[in-house]
């Protein structure tokens, strides 16, 4: 079996962050959402994976490289633009060949990993298998509609929906998926759906099976799923020090402190993560806090957020919550005359501000 990885894509609903990174390789607990989904396909038993790339190939390229980290090999293929995820498997098609492989969607985070599933296909006969979990509101996602423990209809975001079994971004699939992605057209959004794709598999009259995901999940295309994916990670979160930290700093609860990192004077309440060589000095880090490498937090207090690397905050008066701080970003307080807020903000950041 091999893996598919799906790394293109524009990202819109994360911007500003995706104007400059891809949105795949934005940290949770401080590590690319990616190899979440890289590590659960390994952790499965497949090793030769494909990773889908688009605009930003080159940076995920230098994350991942040639997998050989994992013990793993890793195949580049590019989209030449992001139209879809059925195209993207179409594009896949050379790298796949006839083997069934398992897609993961390289912003989806499954706490509970993939192994049972790629069990589960590998044994049964059957020609797909989806993943499906249980959500409040089924209007916001492709949703199944199952008869007799198959799934006979799939729908983008419905209007009534007729379950609350939404799709989740990970697929098994043999073989026969590209004849039926070759057999679909692009919908309204100028897409090649995936789940098109899937209900034509049906109309072929293969067999698509089931899977219902009890354990958490989630699509961290936008701030507040990223922010609760943190969260979710770091809630499991194995505590160790391997920083230094001064007598003047209280540690609260479960920490994970990196390589070099240097705290004084500080309050961390966990569970929360500080990253390589980052420097916490006379401040409060709160609980599902992930502090990124090389970062400064200077008489600040910031929690429930995310800081990526490179990052200073520095005399901030006012607690920064439910924020997610880009790569060297500076938000400090200013001194100069005459008494301003200054900012230099790129296009469509957000700021709150008291
Ligand atoms: P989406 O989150 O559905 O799409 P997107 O990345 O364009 O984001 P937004 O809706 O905010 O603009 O994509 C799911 C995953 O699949 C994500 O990791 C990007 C990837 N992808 C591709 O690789 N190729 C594609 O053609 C599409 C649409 C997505």
């Amino acid at each position: 079996m091999k893996g598919l990885i799906l790394s293109g894509g524009t990202g819109t609903r994360l911007r500003p962050l995706t104007y400059t990174r891809a949105k795949q390789l934005v940290p949770v607990a401080n590590k690319p959402v990616l190899f979440y989904g890289l590590e659960a396909i390994i952790a499965a038993g497949i090793t030769d994976l494909g990773i889908i790339v688009g605009d930003t190939h080159r940076e995920i390229k230098e994350a991942v490289g040639d997998g050989s980290r994992w013990n793993a090999r890793v195949t580049y293929i590019h989209q030449e633009a992001p139209l879809g995820l059925a195209h993207a498997v179409l594009t896949a098609e050379e790298f796949i060949g006839d083997e069934p492989f398992v897609m993961y969607l390289g912003d989806n985070l499954i706490i509970d990993g993939i192994t049972s599933l790629v069990e589960e296909f590998r044994e049964s006969d059957s020609n797909a298998q989806i993943l499906l979990a249980r959500v409040p509101n089924p209007q916001q996602f492709g949703v199944a509609e199952l008869e007799n423990g198959r799934v006979i209809r799939l729908v983008e975001k419905p209007k009534e929906p007729r379950s609350d079994l939404a799709l989740v971004g990970v697929y098994m699939f043999d073989s026969s998926i590209f004849s039926a992605a070759r057999r679909i057209t692009p919908s309204h959004r100028n897409e090649l759906e995936i789940t098109d794709a899937i209900q034509e598999m049906i109309a072929m009259g293969l067999t698509v099976d089931p899977h219902i995901v009890h354990g958490w999940w989630k699509d961290t295309g936008k701030l507040e799923d990223m922010l609760e994916a943190n969260r979710m990670v770091l809630d499991r979160l194995t505590p160790y020090n391997r920083g230094t930290v001064d007598k003047r700093t209280t540690i609260d609860h479960r920490v994970a402190i990196e390589e070099g990192a240097v705290l004084e004077g500080s309050y961390i309440r966990g569970p929360a993560i500080i990253g390589c060589n980052a420097r916490i000095i006379d401040s409060y880090i709160g609980p599902f806090t992930s502090i990124q490498r090389d970062t400064v937090i200077r008489n600040a207090e910031i929690e429930h957020s995310i800081v990526c690397e490179g990052a200073i905050i520095s005399d901030i008066g006012v607690r920064i919550e439910d924020s997610l701080i880009g790569r060297m970003v500076e938000l400090k307080k200013a001194v100069a005359r005459p008494r301003a807020y200054r900012f230099v903000l790129g296009d469509r950041s957000v700021v709150g501000i008291l």
